[in-house]
C-alpha cells in the first residue's frame, strides 16, 4: 500500500489527543485522519470545525466499523488500550496505541496474544523519545560504541507544579506517578542501555505539595532504583512539583564515557544576562520538550504500515515498561525491594 494514503480514525482527543489529530491531520505524510471518536460532543465539533475531520463517532465500534478504515490511533485514558487494541485488531485495523500498552500484566500479555492472530496487521506502542532526534542520536552514539560498555543510568521526568493539582484528579485512573510518568524512563533506560529485564527494584516517594494525591496512595515526587538481569542498574526520578519547567533528561554512564540528553531543559537558544545572572527560559510541558517527537513517531507508524516493516518497538518492550512498571510501583506502595 506504499503508494496510497492511510486512511486513519482517532479515538480520544483529549490532551494528548488533539495534538495527535493536529498532526495526523496536516504533518504526516501518507496520513488522512477521516475519523473522529470520543463520548464528549464538545471534541467532536471542534474535530468537525477545526480540523476538518468528515466523519466523526461518539462510540469506538462505530469508528471501527467507519467503511474504508485502514488504522486507528488510540490515544484514551490507559485502562481501555488493551481492549480497544483488541477490537481494532478483530476489526481489521492496524494499531497505534498511547503508552502505557495498561497497568496490568495480563492485560499486556493478552494483548501480545491477541496480536499474534494478526501478523500482517501493525501495532505500536507510543514510547515517543525513542523517536526524539537528541534520543535517538543517543542511541546511535552509544551503539556505535562512544562511551565503551554502557552500565548505568540516570532518567527523569519532571512536570512543572500545577498548582490547579489538574494531575490530582487525574491520578486515580493513571496507574501512579511511576506507571504513568517513570514507564517512559523505565523504556528509555532499557532501550540506551540495550538492558533485557529487570530482576529487582526498590522505590520511594513523597508528597511535597499536593495532600489531595494521599487518598489515592499515590506521591507527586518518587525514586526507584532498577536492577537489570545482566547487572546494570537505572536510577529513576519522577516529580510534578518542580518550579522551572517541564524538565526531562537522562544520563548514560559507560566504561570509557558517559552521554546525557537535555542537562538543560531549554526552551529554545536564547539566553539572557542581566542582574540576575546567565539564564534560559525553560519547556513549559512535556509536549513542547517532545513536540517534534510525537510528529517524528506518528510518521514513523505511519511508514511502518505502507512499507510493511516491522514495528520499531515490539510489544514486549511495552509489556517490559509496565512489568517493571508495576513492580516499582509496588515497592514504592510496599517500602520493600521486589524480586522479578
Ligand atoms: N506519550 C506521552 O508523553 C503522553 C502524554 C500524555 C498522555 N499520554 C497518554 O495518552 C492517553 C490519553 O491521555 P490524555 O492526557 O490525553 O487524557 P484525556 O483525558 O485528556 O483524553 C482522553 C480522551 O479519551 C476520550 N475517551 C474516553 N473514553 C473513550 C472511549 N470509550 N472511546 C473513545 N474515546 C474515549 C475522552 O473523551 C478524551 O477525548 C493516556 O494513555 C496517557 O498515558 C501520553
Amino acid at each position: 500500500m506504499t503508494g496510497s494514503p492511510l486512511n486513519i480514525g482517532i479515538a480520544g482527543i483529549g490532551r494528548m489527543g488533539s495534538h495527535h489529530a493536529a498532526n495526523l491531520a496536516h504533518r504526516v505524510v501518507g496520513a488522512r485522519l477521516v475519523a473522529a471518536c470520543s463520548p464528549v460532543a464538545d471534541e467532536l465539533t471542534w474535530a468537525r470545525d477545526a480540523l476538518g475531520v468528515a466523519h466523526v463517532y461518539d462510540d469506538y465500534a462505530r469508528l471501527l466499523a467507519h467503511p474504508g478504515l485502514d488504522a486507528v490511533f488510540l490515544v484514551t485514558p490507559t485502562t481501555l488500550h488493551a481492549d480497544q487494541i483488541i477490537a481494532g485488531l478483530e476489526a481489521g485495523r492496524h494499531v497505534f496505541s498511547e503508552k502505557p500498552l495498561a497497568l496490568n500484566l495480563p492485560d499486556c500479555l493478552r494483548v501480545e496474544r491477541e496480536a499474534a492472530k494478526y501478523p500482517r496487521q501493525k501495532v505500536m506502542i507510543g514510547y515517543v523519545r525513542r523517536f526524539d532526534p537528541s534520543y535517538r542520536d543517543a542511541h546511535e552514539k552509544i551503539r556505535a560504541g562512544a562511551i565503551g560498555r554502557p552500565f548505568l543510568a540516570r532518567s527523569q521526568t519532571t512536570d512543572r507544579n500545577d498548582p490547579g493539582g489538574f494531575f490530582v484528579r487525574f491520578a486515580p485512573t493513571s496507574g501512579g506517578i511511576l506507571l504513568d510518568m517513570s514507564v517512559h524512563d523505565i523504556d528509555t533506560v532499557r532501550w540506551l542501555l540495550g538492558a533485557g529485564g529487570a530482576k529487582r527494584v526498590f522505590a520511594t516517594g513523597t508528597i511535597a505539595v499536593h495532600e489531595g494525591l494521599r487518598e489515592c496512595g499515590d506521591v507527586d515526587n518518587a525514586v526507584a532504583t532498577i536492577e537489570f538481569g545482566d547487572g546494570r542498574i537505572a536510577c529513576i526520578y519522577a516529580s510534578r512539583t518542580m518550579a522551572h519547567g517541564h524538565d526531562t533528561q537522562t544520563e548514560i554512564v559507560g566504561t570509557a564515557g558517559s552521554l546525557t540528553v537535555g542537562r538543560n531543559p531549554r526552551l529554545n537558544r536564547v539566553e539572557i544576562a542581566d542582574a540576575h545572572g546567565m539564564r534560559n527560559e525553560c519547556t513549559p510541558t512535556f509536549y513542547e520538550r517532545f513536540a517534534e517527537a510525537f510528529l517524528l513517531e506518528a510518521q514513523a507508524f505511519v511508514d511502518t504500515v505502507r512499507e510493511d516493516r516491522p514495528p520499531p518497538l515490539t510489544l514486549a518492550d511495552a509489556t517490559e515498561a509496565t512489568r517493571i512498571g508495576i513492580a516499582v510501583t509496588e515497592s514504592l506502595r510496599t517500602k520493600r525491594s521486589v524480586e522479578l
